[in-house]
């Protein structure tokens, strides 16, 4: 008896100290609401707080979402009154007579009497009040639940604000979906963009064309690690949505104010269309659904027969989803079988187009046409813009910003969602850290750095950005779990991009709020990233020294970092990091951040190869392209050779340049070794060169060659190296003849080559 009381004051103090001022000061609310004010006192939620709804229709939607999501996690549900019989604590909601571009706001006063919410009935703001509502309330309780007293208004700052998700590489069954739609609508992003068509899979049901989902939504075999490997498995994949899945998963999207954005592909990334129908393509030929990831060449034909087709196939689609907008695709179509075929060529006649551009351009308009006229629009990628936008598309902009810059200055409506800090199928940290990705480096510092709206744009072009997404393409995300550690906690900072005033923005506290979001992502089941936690490794010259000296950066309020240098697992007992390490020689640093006697994240390894190039002078004949030169010089000889799968800020690249570049050691040395580091990436473009040339010098004038070098014999088709008796040299130049212009079968055919190269190492 005495025990248990004593238990409960115990347990009292714990949560009367959870809203202490101090843990109050970071209430875990993402995104972080426009106004908030935190006023003394608690109200205390318990099975016998009340519901108030004034009508039996207005907020109920909201009411019962409270009550199915306090029944979860909580194990209780509140009465739903039309009064208060009890006038002291209970939750009301009140109706705003705001005008009708205010639906997405709300007001939340908690006092210690009752919850009051108000906000235009039957609309999302008052399902964002509950989400607000649901992140105030601690995680661990199960019966005591006290809310700090409060006010907050809030409004998003852009009207788009979306999660992308394909489908089509990797099948994910509905029930997921459903939970990919209740994360989105925790964080209050209310666009779900459906990837549902694919040259992998067509994944749609089709009343009129039952074949696309019979023989589309299925390959006789799927990808196996990385694109470079071309590994294949001989496992049956598929599997794909009834027209009644989809209305359920619409209809349950409804009710948390989503709207489900699909998209069918157009006019290339179809082959399973094309497999199912093979008269929809230029050729006729049978062709399988495709197991590897990629562009192909076999789109649709640009004849009479595929639009009734196509224009069928979006009426049924029109008809299952009620969004405004309908995303055609329009990207990475290859215009090879438009070349050679009869059909397509008559088109371009006829219409007087100038070149199979255009006739891109002839395709996606005519859509746009059939969209219209049922009252709804397109939205495509920004290759739509080639050839001429049709008149009404908005335009989501993947590569990079300037499509989205481009369609704006045009007044047409943008959606924002560049490789670079939106697709979250990049890496979150270094690729020695994470599983298998596609490539790219996208942490998330940086999206939550992310401006959506360019600094070019005047004060009116700007309303023309609808807001931005980020892209979940899962050609390497195999599974539910692995879609979530992508999403998480990337998709908590984009929403805070997109609804937060950018002057609220704060990275710091952004990572505060995050860490106890994580307590809730567990009881959630959410498979989050703790990329967070995983130490930062920088590399700096020291001007002084003229040594190289590493950081092991991290936010200290998530812990300390701990290392060792000999190889061994850091541990609490290791060498707590204070300054940067100077380094010597070749070196091996494993660290780890700890926090309460407990790693956070987990340990990383690095290798610095110091050798007789490291940190020395490089110059260039011309200079690498400004898009890979992060880096500058300095990254040939930064001590860090470029790990792989790419991260770019360990690359420079040159786009159909040779290379000549000079190191100069500073003083003569002697040398016996020379090695310097290419990319062979041939699926992005990126070819070894056709040659390598050494020189060495002592007057930096004078230079003799020691030896060509060609491609094949280059170690692990990543390092050009050679080895020689030792020489006396102060300069080392190097000369590397690009791959050139891509001849035809091969990615990127009739492009420059792009030539990357990382470390130079001299010893
Ligand atoms: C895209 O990533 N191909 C839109
Ligand atoms: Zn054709």
């Amino acid at each position: 008896m005495k025990k248990s009381s004593i238990l409960s004051v115990v347990v009292m103090f714990f949560f009367l100290q959870n809203f202490s001022q101090e843990t109050v000061s970071v209430l875990p609310i993402i995104p972080k609401p426009t106004e908030l004010t935190l006023l003394k006192g608690n109200f205390k939620l318990s099975s016998t707080t009340q519901i108030v709804l004034q009508t039996a229709t207005s907020f109920k939607n909201e009411a019962e979402l409270l009550n199915t999501y306090l029944q979860k996690q909580y194990g209780f549900k509140l009465s739903i009154v039309a009064k208060p019989n009890t006038n002291n604590n209970y939750i009301e909601f009140k109706n705003a007579d705001w005008q009708a571009n205010a639906k997405e706001h709300y007001e939340l006063d908690i006092n210690e009497q009752k919850i009051s919410i108000l906000a235009v009935a039957n609309c999302a703001g008052s399902f964002y009040a509950i989400q607000t509502l649901i992140q105030t309330l601690p995680i661990a309780s199960k019966q005591l639940l006290f809310l700090p007293c409060l006010h907050i208004k809030d409004e998003p700052r852009f009207k788009w604000r979306g999660m992308h998700l394909d489908v089509c590489r990797h099948f994910f069954p509905k029930e997921f979906i459903k939970k990919y739609i209740d994360l989105l609508a925790l964080y209050k992003m209310n666009t779900f963009h459906w990837h549902l068509t694919e040259d992998q899979a067509w994944r749609i049901e089709i009343k009129k064309y039952p074949r696309l989902t019979q023989i589309g939504a299925w390959r006789k075999g799927s990808m196996l690690g990385a694109y470079k490997d071309q590994k294949f498995d001989t496992i049956p994949y598929g599997g794909f949505y009834s027209q009644e899945d989809i209305k359920e998963i619409v209809a349950y999207a409804e009710k948390k104010y989503i709207t489900i954005v699909p998209e069918i592909e157009m006019p290339g990334h179809s082959v399973a269309a094309i497999t199912s129908y093979p008269w929809l393509s230029c050729r006729g030929k049978q062709i399988d659904v495709e197991k590897g990831w990629g562009v192909f060449e076999d789109v649709f034909c640009t004849k009479d027969s595929t639009f009734t087709f196509l224009e069928n196939v979006l009426d049924e689609v029109m008809d299952l989803f009620p969004s405004p907008y309908i995303h055609i695709g329009g990207d990475e179509c290859p215009k090879t079988r438009w070349k050679t075929c009869s059909h397509c060529q008559s088109i371009i006649t006829k219409e007087h187009l100038k070149d199979e551009h255009e006739l891109q351009s002839y395709f996606i308009k005519r859509i746009e046409k059939h969209v219209n006229a049922k009252g709804r629009q397109i939205i495509g990628w920004d290759e739509i813009l080639e050839g001429g936008l049709a008149p009404n598309a908005a335009v989501m902009s993947w590569r990079g910003i300037d499509g989205g810059i481009a369609a704006a200055k045009q007044k047409h409506h943008v959606v924002m969602s560049p490789g670079t800090h939106c697709y979250f199928d990049h890496y979150q940290s270094s690729p020695t850290d994470e599983p298998l990705a596609i490539g790219g480096f996208t942490p998330l510092e940086k999206v939550y750095a992310f401006e959506p709206v360019p600094a070019e744009l005047s004060e009116e072009e700007e309303s023309y950005i609808l807001g931005a997404q980020a892209n979940v393409w899962t050609e390497y995300i195999l599974n539910e779990k692995h879609v979530e550690y992508m999403a998480m906690p990337r998709m908590a900072a984009l929403a805070e991009v997109l609804w937060t005033p950018k002057e609220l923005k704060n990275e710091t506290n952004f990572l505060e709020r995050l860490q106890k979001h994580f307590l809730l992502l567990d009881q959630l089941d959410v498979n989050y990233a703790k990329a967070l936690y995983n130490v930062k490794y920088t590399i700096t010259p020291n001007k002084n020294t003229q040594r190289l000296e590493l950081d092991l950066n991290a936010n200290s309020f998530l812990g300390s970092v701990y290392y060792t240098l000999d190889g061994s697992m850091p541990t609490m007992n290791s060498i707590k990091y204070a300054a940067p390490i100077e380094l010597k020689m070749n070196t091996t640093v494993k660290a780890g951040l700890f926090k309460n006697n407990e790693l956070k994240g987990r340990v990383s390894s690095r290798e610095y190869n110091i050798n007789k190039a490291t940190n020395k002078l490089v110059t260039f004949q011309t200079p690498p392209s400004k898009y890979y030169n992060t880096g500058g010089a300095f990254t040939l000889v930064n001590s860090v050779v470029a790990t792989l799968p790419r991260v770019n800020d360990q690359w420079l690249g040159w786009s159909g340049q040779d290379i000549e570049t000079v190191v100069d050691l500073g003083k003569e040395e002697d040398i016996q070794l020379i090695q310097i580091g290419f990319l062979n990436e041939e699926l992005n473009w990126i070819y070894l060169p056709q040659s390598v040339e050494f020189f060495i010098s002592n007057d930096g004038i004078q230079y003799s060659s020691i030896q060509k070098q060609i491609t094949k014999e280059f170690k692990d088709e990543r390092f050009a190296e050679i080895s020689f008796i030792p020489k006396k040299a102060r300069y080392v130049k190097i000369k590397a003849k690009t791959f050139g212009k891509i001849e035809s079968g091969k990615p990127g055919a009739g492009e420059d080559a792009w030539l990357f190269c990382d470390e130079i190492i001299i010893n």
